[in-house]
């Protein structure tokens, strides 16, 4: 069977790799013709860790290769997939279909009779019925299926998770279309029980769903360390408590600078949107957006205050750029907002990550000075910030590191060290989601009087008379 894969990029490239390992012939498509051309010559243009080795192992028994010719792969292939970028329209934050609308119409006159388009890029409810009428207007000749399968790799984990997925989603509206999809997915050694048949508007939602429930698990552990910070609670303790229950479950649970990459943030805001525009508004995913988009902002305080509240003339060390580690996807990284409000605060920033530093010197103001080493980044530095969690990071020299510095000031925005072992060494040490032994602020003893939105009446009621009482008495209740 001939597959091919239009858009080339993170998931279009790992999946036309797994389909070409497992036996398929593929065919890669993209419009960029530098990354054709540099894929044609063996040299992999993204990092995922395992991808480079299963492209020469699918290129050597010769089932796959790379064109920029749409048309002719869709011409002789029985399955196409498409996984163009959807990235948000800058107007209204909506997904930006134009890339694959663009595919439809180019591959249009070429598609043969009985072949199978299956989207896999991440596309708003009702896509696939769109792409169904459109390709019935330009071909009413034609016999064809469009199902959707949306992907749920991980960047940094990406062949893996591709190989071996919690789950495969088939929404197709015709039994035919849902078989051969799953076949497809038998030969690479997924078990029809991890195959979920549904109808293809359920499945362009489930996409969505998922991502809005992982930005909300993030962004509520968020949250939750915050509080553990005003607490004088350890967030990394809380979140093991709660990831215990197997109702809530461990992953997702790691509190940090606020969720990027090239989906959460994306998804958050077209779930938001399609919401909006069916009158069914989705309050808890604006909440999310809005409290991410604070957070970027405000973790910078962390190092303003390491930095004795004054960032002008101050030398900061950024280690790791990526949004996460094991990629070096910097769409939407809390390095570039943490970055830019740095400069603009007066300091200078001296950075290093392992793979993404390329991507980022397109991305962050152009002051930034990048280097070849956590230890070169780290030299003169006032304070050294820990932004993506790499593992290099957790192995580092810190005796070496803080003979280089300035001044051993660390602030880790992973939580990657342990407050003991970094002060031993005689580091300053401010983590997330917990009170570091150089920063307590004050507890906010009288807060606990003030009536909190969303309690009950009765406790509402309880508690205005408990402050009228206080007030009597003279006692002024913190706001
Ligand atoms: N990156 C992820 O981790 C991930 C995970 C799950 C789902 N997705 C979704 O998958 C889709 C693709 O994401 P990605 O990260 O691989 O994007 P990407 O930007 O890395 O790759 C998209 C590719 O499509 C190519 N392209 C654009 N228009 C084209 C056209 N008309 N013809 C041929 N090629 C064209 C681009 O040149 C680019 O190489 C998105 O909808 C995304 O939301 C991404």
């Amino acid at each position: 069977m001939r597959i091919a894969v239009i858009g080339t990029g993170y998931v279009g490239l790992v999946s036309g790799a797994c389909f070409a390992q497992a036996g398929y012939r593929v065919t890669c498509v993209d419009v960029d013709r530098a990354k054709v051309d540099s894929l044609t010559k063996g040299r992999v243009p993204i990092y995922e860790p395992g991808l480079a080795e299963v492209i020469t192992e699918a290129r050597r028994r010769r089932t796959l290769v790379f064109s920029s010719d749409a048309k002719s792969a869709a011409s002789s292939a029985e399955i196409i997939f498409i996984a163009v970028g959807t990235p948000p329209r800058a107007f209204d934050g909506h997904a930006d279909l134009s890339n694959l609308y663009a595919v439809v119409a180019t591959i249009a006159p070429a598609l043969r009779d009985g072949c199978l388009v299956v989207v896999k890029s991440t596309v708003p409810v009702g896509t696939g019925d769109r792409i169904e009428q459109s390709l019935q207007d330009l071909r009413p000749d034609l016999e064809f299926d469009v199902a959707s399968n949306p992907e749920f790799l991980r960047a940094g984990s990406a062949v893996g998770d591709f190989r071996k997925p919690d789950r495969v989603v088939v929404g197709a509206q015709s039994e035919r279309a849902a078989s051969v999809l799953a076949s497809v997915y038998a030969t690479l050694g997924v078990e029809n029980a991890r195959v979920l048949k549904t109808k293809r508007r359920s499945a362009e939602l489930i996409k969505y769903a998922a991502n809005g429930f992982l930005a909300t698990k993030i962004a509520f552990i968020n949250e939750i360390a915050d509080l553990c910070e005003s607490l004088d609670a350890q967030v990394q303790e809380v979140a093991q408590g709660i990831g215990l229950d197997a109702r809530i479950g461990p992953q997702f649970l790691s509190a940090g600078p606020g969720f990027g990459g090239s989906c959460f943030p994306k998804d958050a805001r077209a779930l938001a949107r399609t919401a909006e525009e069916c009158g069914a508004r989705m309050s808890i995913i604006e909440a999310v957006l809005a409290s991410n988009d604070r957070r970027k902002r405000t973790i910078v305080g962390k190092i303003r205050m390491a930095s004795g509240e004054d960032l002008r003339g101050k030398r900061i060390a950024l280690l790791g750029l990526t949004f996460k580690a094991g990629t070096d996807d910097m769409r939407d990284a809390p390095a570039i907002a943490l970055a830019e409000t740095l400069v603009e605060e007066g300091a200078s920033i001296h950075a290093y990550d392992p793979v993404g530093m390329a991507r980022a010197a397109t991305l962050l103001p152009s002051s930034v000075r990048y280097h070849g080493s956590a230890l070169e980044a780290a030299r003169s530095a006032d304070v050294l910030v820990i932004v993506t969690e790499w593992d290099e990071f957790r192995h580092l020299d810190l005796v070496r590191l803080k003979r280089a510095m300035a001044t051993p000031v660390l602030v880790d925005l992973r939580n990657i060290f342990s407050e003991e072992q970094v002060t031993a060494l005689g580091f300053a040490y401010c983590g997330i989601g917990h009170r570091s032994a150089w920063h307590r602020p004050p507890m906010p003893a009288e807060k606990h009087h003030t009536p909190a939105i969303g309690f009950p009446e009765s406790a509402r009621s309880s508690s205005r008379k408990a402050l009228t009482t206080m007030k009597q008495r003279g006692v002024e209740a913190a706001e």
